[in-house]
């Protein structure tokens, strides 16, 4: 197979995962015979400092132009305390997610029984947790109708039936592949947009009775998350309340720089870390390259290159029996990996697998 990779390493630790992201990619596609190219490109605080712009139009026609993109982290400190800036690093991964049409947002939320200890939740209640949170990605507050004043801004939290629809669709495909269990999460209680999800949901639901389908307002899904997160096997949300559940989602896991995700739709897919850019650990080489990795996994997976993908994940697994762990999750008195170490120690079990 051709493959031919966008690759947006953006901010802060995002270069460092990039790099090892890159070579795993091009290691595994060597091993299967594939031949993959890829085309680097702006975005983010990179973008705004060389250009002014986070995600200029070459890095869109970059994008268009491969057959998917390798997206690792934007955001810098330097706009976060900033309201007044007239652009912000986020806004270029808003612009590709527009402009790819990526309405839909892979989360799964696994847990390594290895890394259960890290996590502040106990024991019992972490190990075998596996859940994927499909988050609608295109609409809602994010691009909503804003107005920002200086006494008085709003953001509108606005859906149509087809936005909700189309998702719904994507989450009853997982479900069908997983334990065939979905929890549309909402606050029908309260707003009027989540009426229109759960008015529509409970319509989906009727073309997919061979899954449970349950309804959840948000409040209790995040609770619930923390309680009884084996609860869950595909939970599906919208925008924000995606962004805020799969944040706590990481969380459960132990680190931050475990989980990956997929952004799909119309246009080129994106892979990329759920984790931010890192910035006081940038250059240090001390940022978990895990959660890039992986995301180069669900890359192969998206491709229909199962064994390929199923490498990398062993790979992953593997360096972590071994203890081969950037310090953030590494065992006490385990020696230093780096993220380029980490890296290149993954390369290394897949060239000799
Ligand atoms: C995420 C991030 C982004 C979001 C930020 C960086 C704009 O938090 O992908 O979850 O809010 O969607
Ligand atoms: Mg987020």
């Amino acid at each position: 197979m051709k493959l031919s990779i966008a690759v947006l390493a953006g901010d802060g630790i995002g270069p460092e995962i990039s790099r090892e992201g890159v070579a795993v990619m091009q290691a595994v596609c060597s091993k299967f015979g594939h031949e993959v190219t890829f085309t680097p490109a702006l975005c983010g605080a990179a973008a705004i400092d060389a250009v002014g712009n986070p995600f200029p139009p070459e890095t869109l026609a970059i994008c268009q132009q491969a057959d998917a993109v390798l997206f690792s982290a934007v955001g810098d400190p330097r706009f976060d305390n900033n309201p007044n800036a007239p652009v912000r690093p986020e806004q270029g991964l808003l612009a590709m997610r527009k402009q790819l049409g990526l309405f839909a947002n892979i989360r799964p939320v696994q847990t390594f029984d290895c890394l259960v200890h890290k996590s502040p939740l106990k024991d019992e209640l972490v190990r075998g947790a596996d859940f994927v949170c499909i988050r609608e990605l295109t609409g809602g507050m994010y691009f909503g109708e804003k107005l920002e004043g200086d006494d008085r801004a709003y953001d509108t939290n606005a859906y149509t039936r087809e936005e909700v629809e189309r998702i719904l669709h994507v989450a009853y495909a997982y479900a069908r592949r997983r334990r065939r269990h979905l929890t549309v999460v909402d606050k029908a209680n309260v707003l009027a947009s989540s009426r229109l999800w759960r008015k529509v949901a409970q319509e989906v639901a009727q073309q997919y009775p061979d899954v449970e389908t349950d309804y959840m307002y948000v409040d209790n899904a995040a609770m619930r998350m923390i309680q009884d997160p084996k609860f869950f096997d595909v939970m599906v949300t919208e925008n924000t309340f995606g962004d805020i559940l799969t944040d706590e989602g990481s969380c459960i896991t132990g680190s931050m720089g475990l989980l990956p995700s997929a952004s799909t739709g119309t246009g080129t897919p994106v892979f990329e870390p759920i984790h931010g850019s890192w910035p006081q650990a940038a250059g240090k080489n001390i940022a978990n390259p895990l959660a890039q990795v992986l995301s180069v996994a669900m890359l192969l997976e998206h491709f229909d290159l199962a064994d390929e993908a199923a490498l990398v994940r062993h790979a992953v697994d593997a360096s972590l029996d071994e203890n081969v762990r950037t310090p953030e999750i590494q065992v006490e008195g385990g020696a230093h990996y780096g993220t380029h170490e980490v890296g290149q120690w993954l390369v290394n079990y897949i060239e000799n697998a």
